[in-house]
């Protein structure tokens, strides 16, 4: 975990049918990009998303930063053709969305490894269908099958607004049954989960108390929807200086060797036991990442 650990703090949307959109998150301090296909396209651009996606994924210039196609649902009219085009550009993964079952990811992936997709395209899951609330666990599972893709869970929460009349408002309370469950079975089989969008793009107060919420939650980033929202979402989910300098305390301590064999300890008056030197571990994995990112 600790040395291939990739930040996604940050996890820009943007239209597939939108060139300037494209161009600019050249330039944009997102972790990863989602280049959609799906609900920020209308039917009648569906077509020039694909091309103008494809040319995006293929022409390069992000960087370090994970690209992702997100494509059609697999039963909608343009679902397999998204599925083709994006498996020819090889994008870090592919995003399906209304996944409701295991047996729908088991058929993404019969499909990508009929077209030969090469093990590098991960496969990214949108959780957002009451189903999918129910069958999380079974859904997450497939990232233990034998050569499964599965790498990451993105929450739908508008889609689940809509599909349940649950309300994204207040604290969010009409969500948080689900995005714990979801945090629950992404971690329980090591994936990641990505916290949904905050609509109301302009109100960076609701927006950074919704993102702090879902770090809470045990969400590894954010999904956006406006470069505004970036640096924000950078902020909340990297480990903050002083949480930085008591892992490495915590570490060294572990470390030393009057501490051998000992599975509790008192750092600075604090009971610190062997869960922590671990935890600390992440922090320092998550920090010297961003820090790699950063150079
Ligand atoms: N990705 C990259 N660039 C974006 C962007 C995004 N998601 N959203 C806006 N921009 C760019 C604009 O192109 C504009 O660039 P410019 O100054 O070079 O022209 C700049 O950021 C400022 O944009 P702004 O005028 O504030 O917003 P807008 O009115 O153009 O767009 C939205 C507002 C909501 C339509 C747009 O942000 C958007 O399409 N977001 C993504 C929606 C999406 O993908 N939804 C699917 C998942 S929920
Ligand atoms: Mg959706």
């Amino acid at each position: 975990m600790a040395s291939n650990f990739r930040p996604r703090r940050s996890v820009l949307y943007m239209p597939g049918s939108n060139e300037r959109a494209l161009e600019k998150a050249k330039g944009l301090a997102a972790d990863a990009l989602i280049l959609d296909l799906e609900d920020a396209v209308s039917p009648d651009q569906k077509d020039i998303a694909r091309a103008q996606v494809s040319a995006a994924v293929s022409g390069g210039g992000y960087g370090t930063r994970e690209l992702v196609v997100r494509i059609n649902d697999l039963d909608s009219p343009w679902g397999q053709e998204d599925l083709a085009a994006a498996i020819e550009v090889s994008p870090d993964a592919i995003l399906v969305p209304k996944v409701s079952t295991a047996s729908d990811i088991q058929i993404a992936e019969e499909m990508m490894t009929k077209a030969d997709a090469p093990s590098s395209i991960k496969l990214w899951v949108m959780m957002e269908t009451p189903l999918a609330m129910l069958n999380a666990k079974e859904i997450a599972a497939e990232a233990a099958r034998l050569g499964g893709r599965l790498s990451c869970f993105v929450m739908g929460t508008n889609d689940l607004a809509k599909e349940t009349g649950a309300s994204l408002g207040g604290n969010r309370e009409g969500m948080l049954a689900w995005l714990s469950l979801s945090v629950a079975a992404a971690k329980a089989y090591g994936i990641d989960v990505i916290d949904g969008v905050y609509n109301d793009f302009r109100d960076e107060a609701g927006f950074r108390f919704e993102t702090e919420q879902g770090a809470r939650l045990g969400m590894d980033g954010k999904t956006l929807i406006h470069p505004g929202q970036i640096d924000i979402a950078n902020d909340v989910f990297s480990p903050a200086q002083e949480q930085i300098e008591w892992a490495r305390k915590i570490i060294a301590a572990f470390e030393n060797p009057e501490n051998a064999g000992k599975g509790v300890i008192t750092v600075e008056g604090r009971m610190v036991e062997l869960l922590h030197a671990e935890m600390a571990k992440r922090t320092v994995a998550i920090a010297d990442a961003i820090t790699a990112l950063q150079s």
